[in-house]
């Protein structure tokens, strides 16, 4: 049954399942707002790095979780294949996001239940813009339960390692390996679902979305389906 336009959506989904591409062109195509919440926690795991404040000093991370100025902006011309810029206290760090140390370290951060706190303090103060697709592991779930639409993406394991090398090697890094990979993807997919405060999973009432074996533009078209009355410019 086509529903009207939500004002608030709510992506989740494990790493490299395909919510980012499916949240940002979602949100491009309805004129709404877009937040990557992974880059946030992304963002403090990198401010925690650079002052060597270990992924473990739970207490470290928490005083940095209030301190440090997180931005995530969207486009404005820049041509280099980000998705969008995330500032951290005022500097360009869209790229180091992805080092693959903060890919090891993140999911530790994450864990601690008041870093989520001040995190989703910070995305629900977003939210409340309306007209916003804000994408996670928890938007549904916890962040904003009371989101007219919920979309839960998944794809294999295999497939999400897959796409993640394509991913590295565009971005020019050739000595990634695919075992590499896939391992680093389960690891995650295990912390992020089995920890205590917030574990990833579906809310109940989440459209689950498997994007296995298709293309952007199916998965796109089954999404844009669900909503009646968008203006025809908006679908190009
Ligand atoms: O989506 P991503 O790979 O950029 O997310 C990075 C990490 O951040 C992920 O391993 C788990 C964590 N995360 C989270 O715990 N809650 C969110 N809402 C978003 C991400």
């Amino acid at each position: 049954m086509p529903m009207p336009l939500p004002d608030t959506i709510a992506i989740d989904g494990p790493a490299a399942s395909g919510k980012t591409t499916v949240g940002l062109l979602l949100a491009r195509r309805l004129g709404y707002l877009c937040l990557d919440t992974g880059s946030m926690y992304r963002a403090l795991t990198l401010a925690a790095i650079r002052r060597h404040v270990r992924p473990d000093d739970e207490a470290g991370i928490v005083r940095l979780a209030h301190e440090c100025d997180l931005d995530v902006m969207p486009l404005a011309g820049e041509t280099d294949g980000r998705l969008y810029t995330v500032l951290l206290d005022g500097e360009d760090v869209t790229w180091e996001l992805r080092l693959p140390v903060v890919d090891a370290y993140v999911s530790q951060v994450s864990t601690y239940p008041e870093v989520r706190a001040e995190m989703v303090r910070r995305q629900r103060a977003f939210g409340r813009r309306g007209g916003v697709v804000m994408i996670g592991r928890d938007i549904g779930t916890v962040v904003l339960p009371e989101a007219a639409l919920k979309l839960y993406v998944t794809a294999s394991a295999e497939e999400r390692a897959q796409r993640r090398l394509v991913d590295r090697r565009r971005q020019g890094h050739y000595d990634d390996d695919y075992e590499t990979i896939l391992a680093d993807v389960v690891r995650r997919d295990h912390h992020d679902s089995s920890r205590q405060h917030s574990p990833m999973r579906p809310a109940a009432d989440a459209l689950q979305i498997d994007t296995t074996g298709r293309t952007v533009e199916e998965v796109m078209d089954q999404i844009m389906a669900l909503f009646n009355g968008i203006p025809s410019q908006e679908r190009a």
